[in-house]
């Protein structure tokens, strides 16, 4: 037992090389390829950082429109899809789906099964940044009962997942060019984050040599927990609990408290001791989201005081609990219209190309199947008891 270096939680571990992704959690600081996560949200678009995280570079203007060109012509998914769906229930929480109709997409595209061609990795990834918009849309049409809405080529990126999530075939949405930034920048900051616990399973899954829309399927229950992407989704459920900002001290007491399992959440990372800089970006872009939509929301207010009382709390000094990108994530999309229930589905959606990127780089390069070793604590060896003799 004593051969093996016993890390639970894999503080302490690293699992693999990768040139994607670099944190430095001590000075907050996030680069994709480089590049810091301010410059990318603020100069940058969605499609472009998929480019980057997928190819290295930043692409040039003729690759960047050939690669928006090529994902456009995958936004659709097949016919038959639709009736994966139809298999759930109305009121299955939409991760749910989408865990089983992204796994479902392993089925349909046999041709890029065979992992040791590079060109086979490509169009799976393209494939998948591509249809997961429409995908998660499909979620959410499923759950009020509309019809799915078929993607728009000419919209962009953003824009098209608004029309899928809120057009009718009997009505076009209006897309307000400060919801499809807004949405944009979402996606941005949530594209990749190196080896976080979704994407260690993406790895961990691809290490087998297991179909790539199979561990994305896993990467997304993974993601799915409320200590990962779920957190999200936990921030809004818990400013609802909270209600009010008289009763901040009550909750900050509970968060403090060693018997209480409750946690402030949107606080506190694994990695990041200072802020998440991803969490500066989704704060300012919240405030001028808010203002420009003219949204008056009573949950910011109350999200601000939160922040405000936990930073100032020895506590939350001490341990380094900073508000993390799940903060203020909801409270964008809860202005957007968007409902609880999506929050992670919209996390799973921008994740994916981080996940695709970490497993081609995986498949390409050479590796070990992942096998974690253990430290054995069960009893030692012992006779079996025919059960006559068992008390
Ligand atoms: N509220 C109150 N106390 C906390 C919190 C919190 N949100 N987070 C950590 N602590 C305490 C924890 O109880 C522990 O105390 P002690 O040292 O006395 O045992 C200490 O701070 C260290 O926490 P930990 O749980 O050992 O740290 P970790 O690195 O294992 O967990 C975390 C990191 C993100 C899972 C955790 O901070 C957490 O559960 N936060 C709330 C959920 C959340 O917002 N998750 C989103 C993460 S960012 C988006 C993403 O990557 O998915």
């Amino acid at each position: 037992n004593n051969l093996f270096t016993f890390d639970p939680g894999f503080t302490s571990t690293a699992s693999c090389e990768s040139k994607i992704t670099y944190i430095d959690g001590e000075k907050g600081q996030l680069l994709h390829r480089g590049y810091s996560i301010e410059e990318l949200a603020s100069n940058s678009d969605y499609l472009e950082v998929c480019y980057l995280l997928w190819h290295g570079e930043l692409p040039t203007q003729a690759q960047k429109d050939a690669f928006v060109s090529t994902i456009k012509n995958h936004t659709m998914v097949h016919e038959q899809l639709q009736f994966f769906y139809r298999g759930f229930r109305r009121d299955a929480h939409p991760m749910a789906v989408m865990c089983g109709v992204v796994g479902a997409l392993s089925a349909f595209y046999h041709d890029s099964t065979d992992i040791k061609n590079p060109q086979h990795r490509e169009i799976t990834a393209m494939r998948l940044i591509a249809k997961m918009p429409t995908i998660a849309a499909m979620c959410y049409k499923y759950a009020v009962g509309q019809p799915f809405m078929y993607p728009r080529n000419d919209l962009t990126y953003s824009e098209n997942f608004l029309h899928m999530m809120f057009g009718t075939p009997c009505e076009e949405s209006k897309i307000s060019p400060v919801a499809a930034r807004a949405m944009d920048r979402i996606f941005i900051l949530h594209a990749d984050h190196e080896q976080n616990a979704s994407t260690s399973t993406v790895r961990l899954a691809g290490s087998s040599g297991a179909n790539p829309f199979a561990c994305i399927a896993a990467g997304i229950s993974a993601l799915w927990g409320p200590a990962h992407g779920g957190a999200n989704e936990a921030v809004l459920n818990m400013l609802d609990e909270i209600g009010d900002v008289s009763n901040i001290d009550t909750y900050i007491a509970k968060a403090k408290d060693k018997n209480d399992p409750f946690k402030l959440m949107g606080f506190g990372h694994r990695v990041y001791k200072n802020y998440d800089p991803r969490a500066s970006v989704m704060r300012e872009s919240c405030h001028e989201v808010l203002k420009e939509l003219g949204v008056k929301d009573a949950k910011l207010e109350l999200a601000m005081k939160l922040e405000e009382i936990a930073l100032s709390d020895p506590y939350f000094v001490e341990k380094k609990l900073f508000p993390n990108v799940d903060f203020y994530s909801g409270i964008i999309l809860s202005a957007l219209g968007i409902p609880t229930s999506m929050f992670t589905v919209i996390f799973a959606l921008s994740r994916t190309v981080g996940w695709i990127s970490h497993w081609n780089e995986m498949i390409a390069n050479p590796y070990k199947i992942g096998r974690p070793r253990q430290l054995y604590t069960g009893e030692t060896e012992r006779s079996f008891v025919p059960v006559d003799n068992r008390k």
